[in-house]
């Protein structure tokens, strides 16, 4: 969940990593460093806190020298500090780190028997010792990185060079993401495309396991096995003001705002609007490489899509946080509209409860980033099982993306806000064309069902933007949540998971209390906790699930609790009863979660801004959650 950059080239290497950096930045933001050449030696230069303090420091540093390395960082062994911070540098030795070596206890006390001077809390210096030690003894930081791999247990990347060999750069990759950026006279590593795209559009991504060698002008990547293998090149073409601010205040309000776009976005490859029809566009079931997915044919490639669903007689959705709401959503609409039996499940948990997956299981992950560990190492599991594995994601040649059979992508361009607002929503729209696609595909769906979805989907980013120009109405109903002590959101239905999300969103950036529930079950419990302190967020849209939603509310009303809804229209019954009432435009019953969500997000946003909190980068976390 830390964010690496390294550079080998002519241009100044400050200038490169803190522009890499600071695209890093939502991987982790506890404490930042560098380690650059100048005048044939190191300068190492580190600070507690955010990418801004480590700038300040450096403002006044010049570096002479043709290559450095940085990193941010999101602590995992070692409270944040600067003596925490990367990168560590043991003899001639820098290294940046990402995700954790497990056996650390082990090697830390073999060290400190050696006479090792341990200068931090880490897992990750222990490794610049181990490279330190075979360095001096081999004098080539290659072989000295790949003899001390094997001593090392966990999931982690990592980057390196030495003072003694001042023109390489040594990556090795086995979890945590990392890409080689290429130009032809300068090399760069990082841990996304992101940090790189001021730079270079061309890539080669690295699998686990593998090593890059960079020297001047040339880069080899080894295999598990030590032998040079030949990479594909990625061309890439995105502008570098993708993930820009754009004049908004923050990451989180533009990506909210971006939401409509984000939809017709991600539906756009994959409906026919002359028909009213779905035709899912190059799933790429048995292609293998990013080269071969461009060059699909379309209609061969719906054939398999379709070979693929007829003979799929269960699915299992897993994913983690956001994203494991959309699976709850993906089960629901999978099951009404496809007829096709549906687990889900919490990544983290599917992984190690020895799941029976029979054969002609689909197994679909979701994962905005492509890179969450524990959704990773699901998919493996589900592949090793022999399932399917049909991967949707929004950050294409991702590890989940590349080792998946098939692929759907969000296609909503970068989300640097760490709470995930456009991508869950592309997501849910791309789950309903999927359900109905496969519904058709099973027969569960008639040619004008199809089109009533079809027309449905086609509405939604127009109601979102006029959900959005609400948006001073939601400001207003987050100004009176500040008073509340807890909240409870509550749906039924479709609405279920959008409480849970709501929840979250509160939890996450406004750092109060929130529980997701189920309408129905507030009765079994949860009731106990309703006081005139506690504000109840009920979604009522006008759907199959409004009148039992409209009872439940009444009994948390007849216990003091303060409600704010959300309904459709301008809904007198729901306006009476509600301390606010937030109204939505009509709208179909398979796509109301999509406009529903966006004034819980908003409100938390407004919630956690008024209060002073850093909404894109809210304490504790990272966007991207490569360790388990
Ligand atoms: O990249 P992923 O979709 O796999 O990430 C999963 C979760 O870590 C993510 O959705 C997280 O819950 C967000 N912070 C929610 O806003």
């Amino acid at each position: 969940m830390c964010g690496i950059v390294g550079y080998l080239g002519p241009l100044d290497p400050k200038e490169v990593i803190i522009t890499g950096l600071k695209k890093l930045e939502y991987r982790g933001y506890d404490s930042a460093g560098v380690a650059i050449l100048h005048d044939g030696k190191t300068k190492q230069i580190r600070a507690l806190g955010k990418l801004k303090s480590l700038e300040d420091k450096l403002s006044s540093e010049k570096f002479n020298g043709r290559l450095g390395i940085g990193h941010t960082r999101w602590a995992t062994h070692g409270a944040p500090s600067e003596r925490n911070a990367h990168p560590h540098q043991v003899g001639d030795i820098s290294l940046v780190h990402n995700g954790i070596i497990e056996n650390f206890e082990e090697i830390r006390e073999e060290l400190l028997k050696q006479g090792a001077k341990i200068n931090s809390d880490t897992d990750s210096e222990l490794v610049a010792h181990l490279i330190c030690i075979e360095n001096k003894k081999t004098k080539n930081l290659l072989t000295a990185v790949q003899n001390i791999l094997p001593r090392l247990v966990g999931a982690f990347s990592i980057v390196v060079f030495s003072e003694d060999q001042p023109e390489e750069i040594v990556a090795f990759k086995d979890g945590p993401p990392l890409v080689v950026g290429i130009l032809p006279d300068q090399l760069f590593v990082a841990s996304d495309v992101q940090a790189l795209l001021p730079y270079t559009q061309n890539f080669v991504y690295l699998d686990d396991r593998e090593i890059v060698h960079i020297q001047k002008n040339k880069f080899t990547v080894f295999g598990p096995k030590g032998k040079a293998v030949n990479k594909e090149i990625v061309e890439l073409n995105w502008s570098p003001e993708l993930t820009e601010k754009q004049g908004y205040a923050h990451y989180m309000l533009k990506e909210i705002y971006e939401q409509p776009r984000a939809v017709a976005q991600a539906l756009e490859p994959h409906l026919d609007v002359s028909q009213f029809c779905v035709k899912l566009k190059k799933l790429g079931f048995g292609t293998t490489s990013t080269q071969q997915l461009e060059s699909l044919n379309s209609a061969e490639d719906w054939k398999k899509t379709q070979e693929v669903f007829k003979q799929t007689e269960r699915v299992f959705i897993i994913a983690c946080g956001t994203s494991y709401y959309a699976a709850m959503i993906g089960k629901y609409l999978l099951e009404s509209l496809a007829k096709i039996p549906v687990e889900i499940d919490i990544a983290s948990e599917f992984r190690y409860r020895s799941p029976v997956i029979p054969k002609n299981t689909l197994v679909l992950t979701i994962s905005q980033s492509g890179e969450t560990a524990d959704t990773l190492a699901a998919l493996r599991l589900a592949k090793s099982n022999g399932a399917t594995a049909l991967s949707l994601c929004n950050v294409r040649n991702s590890s989940i993306d590349r080792e998946a059979h098939g692929h759907l992508y969000m296609n909503c361009g970068p989300e640097i806000g760490v709470a995930s607002t456009k991508a869950f929503i592309s997501t849910l729209a791309l789950l309903n064309a999927l359900s109905v696609a496969w519904g058709r595909i099973k027969g569960a769906l008639t040619e004008a069902q199809e089109q009533e979805h079809v027309k449905a989907l086609l509405a939604v980013p127009s109601q979102l933007e006029v959900v959005l120009s609400y948006d001073k109405y939601f400001a207003q109903a987050a100004d009176r949540l500040k008073e509340f002590k807890g909240f409870l959101y509550m749906g039924r239905g479709l609405q279920y998971p959008i409480a849970m999300e709501g929840a979250l969103k509160l939890k996450e950036l406004a750092y109060m209390h929130a529980e997701g529930y189920a309408a129905g079950e507030m009765k079994h419990g949860p009731l106990a906790l309703i006081d005139d302190r506690m504000a109840i967020v009920m979604l009522a849209p006008s759907d199959q699930w409004y009148e039992k939603t409209i009872s439940n509310l009444e009994e948390a009303r007849a216990r003091g609790g303060h409600v704010i809804s959300i309904g459709t229209g301008d809904n007198e019954k729901l306006k009476r009863v509600s301390l606010y009432y937030l109204s939505l435009p009509k709208s179909h019953w398979t796509t109301s979660m999509l406009l529903s969500v966006v004034p819980l997000q908003l409100m938390a946003y407004h919630l956690a801004d008024n209060l002073g909190y850093d909404v894109d980068q809210p304490r504790n976390l990272a966007k991207s959650v490569t360790v388990e």
